[in-house]
């Protein structure tokens, strides 16, 4: 059975070319077993007939704000706490853009900013509009609030431009917004992760740190909690938004994670750490700022404690999982710290390169264990971290018997 079952969604259909494929796109929801109600925006309605959307969704199509009649039918408060889900396809470049910045001047921007649930875009638009300094702040600003994206793809486009911007297939959106529904893998299970890097004071203005984003941390505790578990995040310095329903412990330095996750990690059945930890720390930090004086300086660095190593070596230990960032012979260094720090499981990736690892929104996973191991691929780090939770919950389980 499709994770859409009996889901309520939302489609909100703004004005572009692409709005053409959104009726299949309902047809295909409707199938998984969702049920559906269609807003459209004026500008979408250039583009198809309000009659077709009521057609293929066997409801009527809902278009004014301010509306009397159709108000007292179905408000818009109400239909956006009806929603399990709101999915924009096609969203303009204009509808991202006044998402972006909380506008509410008619039935689509309103329900996007009083629904609580789940948001996806699905981003239809001429390439040069995707690739517009203004479109890609936007898209930022909105990824940090925990926004959902789909697509755009790349390729030939009605305009005659080739280059990114295509709506996503049908097919692809649904199974995107079908993963941002639960498979209770997780059902009832404790999870705590740690994410982000750690930030090493060197005086009260300076510190050692590094690249990590906590992108992948992030995406891999909202698949957590998608599964099902109740997520507790111990999060260094980041500038994302951590996703909505984690228990969050903000921390700064090596120590203060380690004090975090250690007084946790006994209540916990799974622990994950995808945090790129220090692996140093500054002996004393100053306790003035550093002024310079022209001479060579250097700092004296003490190795931090290995957070990952000490939950797997407490007596009451949760299934517990490493992250291994590496810039060469990924499995052998990668099966050398699933032992050295006695994992249940260790998840793999190359760092160091174009398109993937710390700052990037893809990445690509290989995960082990003792006696065997899976490759996930190259993909997007919210599709890796849902995949990465299947196999965790695969392995949790198989060893729970
Ligand atoms: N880790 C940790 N505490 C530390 C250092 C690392 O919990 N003080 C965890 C990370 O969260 C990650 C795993 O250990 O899950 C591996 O981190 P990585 O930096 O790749 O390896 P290190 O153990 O630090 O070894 P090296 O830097 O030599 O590769």
């Amino acid at each position: 059975m499709s994770r859409l079952a009996d889901k309520q969604i939302c489609l909100v259909v703004t004005g572009g070319i692409a709005a053409y494929k959104a009726p299949d796109l309902v047809r295909q929801l409707k199938a998984a077993g969702a049920r559906v109600q269609v807003v459209m925006t004026a500008a979408a309605q250039s583009f198809v007939q309000a009659l077709t959307f009521q057609a293929v969704s066997g409801q009527p199509v809902h278009i004014d704000l301010l509306d009397p009649t159709a108000e007292a039918a179905m408000g818009h408060i109400e239909l956006a706490r009806w929603a399990d889900l709101v999915l924009v396809a096609p969203a303009s470049a204009d509808f991202m853009a006044r998402v972006a910045h909380g506008l509410a001047d008619d039935l689509a921007t309103t329900l996007c900013l009083a629904s609580a649930a789940p948001l996806l875009l699905a981003p239809a638009m001429n390439q040069q509009m995707w690739r517009s300094a203004a479109t890609a702040a936007n898209l930022e600003l909105l990824a940090a609030r925990g926004v959902h994206f789909c697509g755009p793809d790349s390729g030939a486009q009605a305009c005659g431009d080739v280059g990114p911007g295509r709506m996503s297939e049908p097919a692809a959106i649904c199974a995107a917004a079908e993963g941002l529904f639960g498979s209770n893998e997780l059902l009832g299970l404790q999870v705590l992760i740690t994410a982000g890097p750690t930030q090493e004071a060197i005086d009260p203005v300076r510190f050692i740190t590094n690249r990590s984003s906590g992108k992948m941390g992030f995406a891999v505790a909202a698949a957590a909690l998608a599964a099902g578990a109740r997520v507790t995040l111990v999060a260094g310095p980041s500038t994302m938004a951590p996703p909505r329903g984690c228990d969050v412990i903000n921390v700064r330095s090596a120590a203060e994670m380690h004090d975090a996750v250690l007084s946790r990690s006994a209540n916990c059945d799974i622990f994950i750490g995808t945090a790129a930890v220090a692996d140093y720390t500054v002996v004393e930090p100053a306790s003035a700022k550093i002024k310079k004086s022209g001479a060579a300086m250097s700092i004296n660095l003490v190795p931090t404690k290995d957070i990952l190593a000490a939950v797997s070596a407490s007596p009451e230990r949760p299934f517990t999982v490493g992250f291994a960032a590496e810039t060469e012979r990924l499995e052998d260094y990668a099966r050398t710290k699933l032992q050295s720090k006695q994992l249940d499981m260790i998840a793999a990736n190359l760092v160091g390169m174009p398109g993937s690892g710390f700052e990037s929104d893809d990445n690509e996973l290989s995960v082990y264990w003792a006696d065997g191991g899976r490759e996930l691929g190259k993909a997007s780090k919210s599709l890796l971290a849902r995949w990465l939770i299947e196999v965790i919950a695969e392995r949790y389980h198989g060893q729970a018997i």
